[in-house]
């Protein structure tokens, strides 16, 4: 398997609560290898282009209101197929699906505020990195 990297998003509701640190430290443990990190407050526009895929859906505003709703730490991790072994550690989008052991399993209860975000495919890991790291990584 490639050695990938992948963005996550501990979103605003991670960060208000204080589990930032957590959530890192979990990803850490696994093996994966921190390239980046940094604590940002999404614009409007950050949000949207983030979420562009979702444009035409009923939930876009809602969504765009919650990730631009106070400051999200996006970093960027590295290790072999991170994009899917990263998804299965955040656990399903709704949280009232997520198993046990799983980051939203672990800490989220209910839509919106699922926690955690990550890449869903190299392409979405590259333009991802890009929009939240255009001054490149560390
Ligand atoms: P994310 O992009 O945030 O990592 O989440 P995901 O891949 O697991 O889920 P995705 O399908 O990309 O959805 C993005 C976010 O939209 C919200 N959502 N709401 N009301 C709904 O039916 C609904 N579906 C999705 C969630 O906040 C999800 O994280
Ligand atoms: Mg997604």
């Amino acid at each position: 398997m490639a050695v990938e990297r992948t963005l996550i998003l501990a979103k605003p509701d991670a960060v208000q609560r204080g589990l930032a640190g957590e959530i890192v430290a979990r990803f850490e443990r696994r093996g994966f290898v921190l390239r980046g990190a940094r604590l940002v407050v999404a614009s409007r526009e950050l949000g949207e282009t983030h979420y562009a895929e979702h444009r035409e859906k009923p939930f876009f505003g809602e969504l765009v209101d919650f990730i631009t709703s106070g400051p999200t730490l996006a970093f960027v991790l590295e290790g072999e197929g991170a994009i899917a072994t990263a998804r299965r550690t955040i656990g399903a989008t709704n949280p009232a699906n997520s198993e046990p052991g799983t980051l939203r399993g672990d800490f989220a209860l209910a839509m919106p505020n699922n926690l955690v975000h990550g890449s869903d495919s190299p392409e979405s890991a590259e333009r991802e990195i890009a929009l939240w790291f255009a001054d490149g990584l560390a």
